[in-house]
């Protein structure tokens, strides 16, 4: 087991990596004045999975939890079920030193960091995610939303949890598809940032992707370092916190044209940061070996490299609408080296639209 600290002034906290810790959350508690009853939200088969081995954690030292269930699915990411939470928590009677505990993968810990940083103007919460995506990623790092009819993760806080607890042993449980998703933001973080992680994963991939614990020990620590060094330099992302989005806006508007119906988000991740690499490539910030090299990388693990046949211009219409665009401009995260990217918002409409046709499959 392995502890990581995210600096944060008065909200910093720890990130707990390692395996069959579910049962010991209540153990990082101890002495956290602001932790003294525990409410544990989660979706309906993760209760079945691990719900009583946190709770038993739990009440053994004197937390017995009360249990809320939200249903499974993208579509629980929305103001009427953080109203329904409102309800039975207050029904609950919490107060402001009740923590709620998300349990399960992006979707609980987007949607309960919500609800604590709102109900009551802010109640204390700890993430246990169950995802490889919310381990490396979503947990960490304090953005919390609920999705919009207009668009995903719209209205949301950012809202730190107080602590991470990701146990490496709830992914053995994991459909391959979803460890898969989490594969490509663990491959992102070698790019923007750590160029021996991807030379690590490239060497490792065998034992990554069978589970190895030692390797996903590694895979999981390293991602959440790399996230937790960026957001404590950039918490509410006004600048260097960009560059977790490499390959996002790509992917975001892949997604936008699809109608949210067949990609998947990870895939369309992996699909996004080979465009974004071969658009780096055209414009001379990267070299064809380096752009190859993520290429290659994702395509050892297994994900996608090309995007499905869509209109560029329907592309490049969804990109201007992302959120990160700023006085009307696309700003993209761009890849200089293996282990190094920057923001660029002055890359020419053209060269997006050369990118995004010469990547989409034959
Ligand atoms: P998810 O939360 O929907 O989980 C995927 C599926 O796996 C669900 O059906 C879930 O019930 C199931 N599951 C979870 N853990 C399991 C386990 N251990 N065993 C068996 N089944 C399990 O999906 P996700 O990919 O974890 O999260 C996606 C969400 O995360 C999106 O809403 C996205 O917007 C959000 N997100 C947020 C951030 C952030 O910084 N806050 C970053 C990235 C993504
Ligand atoms: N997932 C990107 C971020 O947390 O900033």
């Amino acid at each position: 087991m392995k502890l990581l600290r995210v600096e944060l002034g008065e909200r910093s906290y720890s990130i707990v990596v390692g395996t069959n810790l579910l049962h010991r959350v209540g153990e990082w508690l101890e002495g956290m004045e602001l932790a003294n009853r525990v409410v544990v939200i989660t979706h309906p088969r993760l209760k079945k999975l691990y719900g009583d081995l946190v709770a038993s954690g739990l009440s053994d030292l004197g937390r017995a939890p009360a249990v809320i269930e939200v249903p499974e699915g993208e579509e629980a990411k929305s103001l009427e079920q953080a109203s329904r939470l409102y309800d039975e928590l207050l029904t609950l009677k919490v107060d402001r030193h009740t923590s709620l505990l998300a349990l399960g993968g992006g979707v609980i810990g987007d949607l309960v960091g919500f609800v604590a940083a709102t109900v009551l103007r802010g109640v204390p919460y700890i993430q246990v995610p169950t995802t490889l995506l919310a381990q490396v990623d979503s947990s960490v790092g304090g953005k919390t939303a609920v999705n919009h009819p207009l668009g995903k993760n719209l209205i949301g806080a950012f809202y730190q949890p107080i602590l991470v607890v990701a146990d490496l042993a709830t992914l053995t449980t994991l459909p391959p598809e979803e460890y898969l998703a989490g594969l490509a933001e663990v491959i992102k973080y070698g790019v923007i940032a750590d160029e021996a992680f991807l030379g690590f994963l490239e060497e490792q991939a065998g034992p990554v992707r069978s589970l190895d614990p030692g390797a996903l020990e590694h895979v999981v620590l390293t991602s959440c370092a790399i996230k937790a060094s960026v957001v404590g330099k950039d918490e509410r992302e006004e600048g260097l916190r960009s560059i977790l989005n490499f390959g996002h806006t790509i992917a975001h508007a892949v997604e936008a044209v699809d109608a949210y119906q067949n990609v998947k988000h990870g895939l369309a991740v992996a699909m996004g940061m080979a465009c974004a690499a071969r658009l780096s490539e055209a414009l001379g910030l990267c070299g064809e070996a380096e752009a190859d090299r993520l290429v290659r990388c994702l395509e050892t693990y297994g994900l996608p490299t090309r995007l499905p046949p869509m209109d560029p211009e329907a592309l490049w219409e969804a990109m201007t609408r992302d959120k990160k665009v700023r006085d009307e401009k696309v700003r993209l995260v761009l890849m200089e080296a293996v282990g190094r990217v920057g923001l660029y918002d002055d890359v020419p409409r053209e060269a997006v639209l050369d990118a995004l046709v010469a990547s989409q499959v034959a």
